[in-house]
């Protein structure tokens, strides 16, 4: 497929990809602006009457409901960037020593990349395993609440505030190299430039010509 300007355009994410990360990041937006609400003085005029309390929880909800509606979804997806996203290569690893070289802007220096770069790569899977403690903590903090000792209220409190701290910096970082990368489109139309994946994502690029697609089916 072709843009506008004529160049070769291939497909990265499938709708249904796209829906998944549609309701992971709006539903953690939310969890984000409600959870401050009840912890930070500044944004404590927002859980006034108690509601940022009631829409943390339907959030929370959504949140969880992710990894079941990707299975649902998008079987194939959902294994691929799970298996993906904790294996690395020698590739990847020297992909890392020249990471500033990539927050500049420069992709044209670095090591060749899979679907998947390496930074990718260390964002997708401490998303899945801080979500994780995110959830699980925050469950015992909504059901468990009563049963649990003033120490290890307080403990759970501080595990389920500080995963949510390093996901909110990791935000800052995806939503930094979407921006420098121009990657939006890859989640509005599901789209990307061919130019611009054989220059940060070659080694994929090489896969989908030898197996003769122009990317997954839609
Ligand atoms: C709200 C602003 C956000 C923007 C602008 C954004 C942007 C993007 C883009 C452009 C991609 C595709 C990158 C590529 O492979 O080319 C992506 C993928 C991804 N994003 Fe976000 N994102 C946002 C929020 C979030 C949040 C809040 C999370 C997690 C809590 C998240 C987790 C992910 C994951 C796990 C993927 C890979 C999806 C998959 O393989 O199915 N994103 N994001």
């Amino acid at each position: 497929m072709t843009d506008t300007n004529g160049d070769q355009q291939i497909l990265r994410y499938r709708s249904r990809q796209r829906i998944v990360h549609a309701v992971m990041a709006s539903s953690f937006l939310i969890l984000l602006i409600t959870g401050l609400a009840l912890v930070w003085g500044p944004l404590a005029f927002l859980a006034a009457g108690g509601w940022s309390r009631y829409l943390h929880r339907i959030a929370a909800v959504g949140f969880m409901s992710v990894p079941f509606l990707y299975l649902i979804l998008d079987r194939s997806g959902a294994k691929e960037v799970l298996g993906e996203s904790f294996k690395y290569d020698r590739d990847d690893v020297s992909w890392f020593r020249y990471m500033y070289r990539y927050a500049l802007g420069r992709t044209a220096e670095m090591p060749p990349q899979g679907r998947l770069n390496a930074g990718q790569k260390l964002h997708h899977s401490a998303v899945i395993v801080f979500s994780a403690v995110i959830v699980i903590s925050g469950l015992v903090l909504w059901f468990l609440k009563a049963d649990l000792s003033p120490t290890m209220l307080a403990w759970t409190a501080i595990i389920h505030d500080l995963a949510m701290l390093v996901l909110t910096l990791l935000l800052v970082g995806h939503v930094f190299f979407t921006y420098v990368y121009t990657a939006w489109s890859s989640m509005a139309t599901g789209y990307v430039s061919k130019d611009d994946m054989e220059m940060e994502h070659s080694k994929w690029v090489e896969e989908l010509e030898h197996e003769g697609a122009e990317g997954p089916s839609a």
